[in-house]
C-alpha cells in the first residue's frame, strides 16, 4: 500500500525486444490497472549488467523500452516508468537484503541454474544475487502485486519469503507482495514451434513479432509460421500452429473463434496467414506509429525520465529510511 493506494510493480529488461506475447499478454491489460493501483514499471538496467552488455546498446534499448511502454498506452502521469539506475535505493536495500537472503534458497532458482548453464565463463555472484535485487525492487514500493509471466512465479516466492522472514524479526515493515498472473490472457506461441511460448531469447528471429517490425516483416513471418498439413482452418488442440494463429487473429480482429473457422471455411492456410499478419500489422501499426513519434520528442522522454525517477525515488527512500532504522543503522544528522 502506498499513499492508501494499493501499490503494483513490474520490472522489465531492456535486453531483448518487446514481442507481440508481451504486448498481448502482459503490457495491454496492464493498461486497465492504472486507476486502480499506485503502479512502477521500472526498467531494470541493473539486472541487466548480470550478463555482459554493450554500452551503447543497452543505454539504445532502455529508452526504447521506455518509450515504447508510454507508446503502447501506459500513461506516465499514472504509472510511474523509469530506470532503476537512476534510484540508488535498489541497490541499498538490495545489499541489506542479501544479509536476509539464504545461499541454499539462492541456489535453488531455476533461472540462475539455467543463465549459470548458459553462461559458463561469467557466473558472477550478481547473476546468483539477480533475485534479491529484485525483491528489493518490489519490497521498496509495498508491493500488492507483481505482474509478472509464469517463469517469474519462484522469484516472487523467494520475495515473499524474504518479506515475511524479515518482517518476523521487525515487525511489519514490507507489504508481501502477491504474484499477479493474468490466467485469462493470453498465451501467444512462438510461430515457428506453436507448443513453446513466444520468448524474447528464442535465437530464431522467424518465431516471434517484435513490436516494431514493419508490417511487410509481420506478413513475411505469418506466411512462415509453422502449421500442419491438413490445411484446414480449425482451433484444436492436434493443431498447435493454427490454433495459436486463430487466437492472434481473434484478438487482432475482435471475432471469436468460431466467426473466425466459418471466415476461412474451405480456405487456404496461405490466404488465411496473409489475413492474421495485416490484423497484426494493423493492431500494432498505432503503438508503432506513436512510438516513433515519442522518440523525436527527446525533451519530453527526458522529462518523463526525469519526474519519474524523483517520484520513484521519494517513495523509495520511504522504505528503505524505515529499513535502515529497524535493522540499527545509526540515524542521520540533518
Ligand atoms: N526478472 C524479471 C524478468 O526477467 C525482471 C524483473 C526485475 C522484475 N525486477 C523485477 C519483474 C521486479 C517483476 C518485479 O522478467
Amino acid at each position: 500500500m502506498l499513499n492508501g493506494k494499493k501499490s503494483l510493480f513490474s520490472g522489465m529488461q531492456a535486453t531483448g525486444t518487446l514481442h507481440l506475447g508481451n504486448y498481448l499478454g502482459a503490457l495491454k491489460n496492464w493498461i486497465e490497472l492504472e486507476d486502480e493501483y499506485e503502479s512502477f514499471y521500472c526498467v531494470v538496467d541493473m539486472h541487466s549488467i548480470t550478463v555482459r552488455q554493450e554500452p551503447a546498446e543497452l543505454r539504445r534499448k532502455a529508452r526504447a523500452l521506455l518509450t515504447l511502454y508510454i507508446a503502447a498506452g501506459l500513461n506516465p502521469e499514472k504509472n510511474c516508468i523509469y530506470y532503476q539506475s537512476h534510484v540508488p535505493a535498489h541497490a541499498e536495500l538490495s545489499w541489506i537484503l542479501n544479509c536476509y537472503a539464504y545461499m541454499g534458497e539462492l541456489s535453488r532458482m531455476t533461472q540462475y541454474k539455467d543463465k549459470a548453464s548458459k553462461n559458463e565463463n561469467n557466473i558472477n555472484a550478481g547473476l546468483f544475487t539477480y533475485p534479491v535485487l529484485m525483491a528489493a525492487d518490489i519490497l521498496l514500493f509495498q508491493s500488492d502485486i507483481v505482474p509478472v509471466g509464469d517463469d517469474q512465479k519462484q522469484h516472487i516466492e523467494l520475495t515473499r519469503d524474504i518479506a515475511q522472514r524479515f518482517n518476523s524479526i521487525y515487525g511489519d515493515v514490507f507489504t508481501v507482495p502477491e504474484p499477479y498472473i493474468k490466467k485469462t490472457g493470453a498465451r501467444i506461441m512462438s510461430l515457428q514451434e506453436p507448443t513453446k511460448k513466444m520468448s524474447k531469447s528464442d535465437e530464431n528471429l522467424n518465431a516471434s513479432i517484435f513490436l516494431l517490425d514493419d508490417s511487410d516483416t509481420i506478413i513475411r513471418k505469418f506466411k512462415r509460421a509453422v502449421t500442419d498439413s491438413d490445411n484446414e482452418i480449425r482451433h484444436s488442440s492436434d493443431k498447435p500452429g493454427i490454433s495459436n494463429l486463430i487466437e492472434i487473429y481473434g484478438i487482432a480482429t475482435g471475432k471469436s473463434i468460431a466467426e473466425t473457422e466459418k471466415e476461412f471455411e474451405g480456405k487456404g492456410y496461405g490466404e488465411f496467414k496473409i489475413a492474421v499478419g495485416e490484423s497484426v500489422a494493423a493492431m500494432l501499426k498505432p503503438v508503432q506509429d506513436r512510438f516513433y513519434e515519442l522518440e523525436k520528442d527527446k525533451a519530453y522522454i527526458d522529462s518523463v525520465i526525469k519526474n519519474n525517477a524523483e517520484k520513484a525515488s521519494y517513495y523509495a527512500n520511504k522504505t528503505l529510511r524505515k529499513v535502515q532504522k529497524k535493522i540499527g543503522f545509526p540515524e542521520r544528522i540533518r
